[in-house]
C-alpha cells in the first residue's frame, strides 16, 4: 500500500516536472493592448484615462494601485504566471522596471486605444502603431542586455498576447460622428479586421511566431452601457452584443487566413465573448451576486476619476461583483476568464 503510494506520488510529481518543462518552452509575455491588458503605462502618459489611485488594486498584492483597470490583475498576469513566469507583467513605460524585468514579460498596451488611430486621439493615449514603436525599441534594448542571438530566440519564442477593439466601438464609432459618417458598423468591423492583419504581419516581419488575439466581450453588458440604456429597461445593448460577435467572427476568420500563409507563424483566438457572456447570465454558478452594477463608486458609471476612494459607496467584497468598475471585470472575472481561455486555447496551442 505504501509503495503503491510512493508510486503514485513519484509519477505525480514526474508528470509535474513534465508540464513544468514543457510551460517553459514559453520564455516571455508579449502584451499590446487596450485597458483589458494594461499594467501601467497610462499612469506615465499625459491622460485623463488613468486608475493610478486607490481603490485600483486594492486586492493587488500590498494593495497597489498599478494602474491596471481593476481591483487586482488583469489577464496577462494569470498567464504569465500559468506559464511558469512572473505572476504579474510589468508596463514598458514604468520607470521602476528594467529591462532585466522585461526579458521575461513585458506590456506595451494603453487603456483607451483601439485599432484605429482616431480612437487613441479621442482621450490622448498611446495609438497601437505606437506601442509596436516601444517594441522595437524593447528588442534593441534586449539585443544589447542578451546578446543578439539569445534575444532573438526569446522574442521568436515568445507568446504576443494582442486585446483590443472595445473603444473603437464604444469611444469612437457609436460616440463621435466622425467614423459613424464614413463607415456603416459592418464596413468599420471590416476596416478594424484590416488594421489588425496589417499589425500582425508587421509583428511577424519583426520576427514574432506565437500570438494570441483576443477580440470583444459581450460589451453591451457593461454597467456603463446598460446603465444608458434607457430603451430596454437597463438591460444589455443587444446591438453592441451582435456587433461583438460579427467583429469576432471577423477575427477568427483572419486568424485561419494568417495561419495558412504566414509560414511557422502559430497564432490562436482567444475568444473570450462565451465564457464572459456565461458568467453574466449565470452569474451565481461563479459565485458572483452582482452583475448589472460595479463594485466602484455606485456602480453606475464611474470609472477612473470618478472611481476614487472618496467616494463612499463602493463594495466592500469585489469577490461578489462580476465588474469592478462601470467598464472592466473585476480581479475573479479575469481569473475565471483566463483560466478558461488557457485550458481551451492558450495551453494546448503553447504549453
Ligand atoms: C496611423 O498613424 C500612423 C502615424 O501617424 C501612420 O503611420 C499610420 O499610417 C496611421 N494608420 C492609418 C490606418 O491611418
Amino acid at each position: 500500500m505504501r509503495n503503491i503510494c510512493c508510486i503514485t506520488w513519484l509519477l505525480v510529481t514526474q508528470f509535474l516536472m513534465l508540464v513544468t518543462e514543457s510551460q517553459t518552452k514559453i520564455p516571455a509575455i508579449i502584451v499590446f493592448g487596450d485597458s483589458s491588458v494594461d499594467s501601467g503605462n497610462n499612469n506615465l502618459i499625459s491622460t485623463l484615462l488613468k486608475s493610478n489611485f486607490r481603490p485600483y488594486g486594492r486586492d493587488f498584492t500590498g494593495g497597489l494601485p498599478t494602474g491596471r483597470f481593476s481591483n487586482g490583475r488583469v489577464p496577462p498576469d494569470f498567464i504569465s504566471q500559468a506559464f511558469g513566469l512572473k505572476p504579474t507583467i510589468p508596463a514598458y513605460l514604468d520607470p521602476l522596471f528594467s529591462i532585466k524585468d522585461f526579458a521575461t514579460g513585458v506590456c506595451f498596451a494603453s487603456a483607451g486605444t483601439g485599432y484605429d488611430n482616431t480612437t487613441s486621439a479621442v482621450l490622448n493615449v498611446i495609438p497601437l502603431w505606437k506601442e509596436l514603436e516601444y517594441y522595437k525599441e524593447y528588442r534593441n534594448k534586449l539585443r544589447a542586455y542578451l546578446g543578439e542571438e539569445k534575444a532573438n530566440e526569446i522574442l521568436s519564442e515568445a507568446l504576443y498576447l494582442m486585446s483590443l477593439g472595445t473603444n473603437d466601438f464604444l469611444e469612437n464609432y457609436y460616440l463621435l460622428p466622425g467614423r459613424r459618417s464614413q463607415f456603416t458598423v459592418g464596413q468599420y468591423e471590416d476596416f478594424l479586421t484590416e488594421l489588425a492583419e496589417n499589425f500582425i504581419r508587421k509583428l511577424y516581419e519583426l520576427g514574432g511566431r506565437k500570438i494570441s488575439i483576443t477580440g470583444l466581450i459581450p460589451m453591451g453588458c457593461l454597467p456603463l452601457e446598460r446603465t444608458t440604456n434607457f430603451l430596454d429597461q437597463h438591460g444589455c445593448v443587444k446591438e453592441y452584443n451582435n456587433v461583438a460577435m460579427e467583429f469576432n467572427t471577423k477575427l477568427e476568420s483572419l486568424v485561419e487566413k494568417l495561419n495558412r500563409e504566414l509560414p511557422r507563424l502559430k497564432i490562436v483566438s482567444a475568444n473570450a465573448y462565451n465564457i464572459v457572456n456565461e458568467i453574466i447570465r449565470r452569474p451565481s454558478l461563479y459565485g458572483f451576486e452582482v452583475v448589472k452594477k460595479a463594485c466602484c463608486a455606485t456602480g453606475s458609471f464611474e470609472m477612473s476619476y470618478l472611481c476614487n476612494q472618496h467616494n463612499p459607496f463602493t463594495c466592500t467584497d469585489a469577490n461578489k461583483y462580476v465588474f469592478w468598475d462601470a467598464f472592466h471585470p473585476t480581479d475573479k472575472t479575469n481569473h475565471i476568464v483566463t483560466n478558461h481561455l488557457l485550458q481551451n486555447v492558450l495551453l494546448p496551442a503553447f504549453g
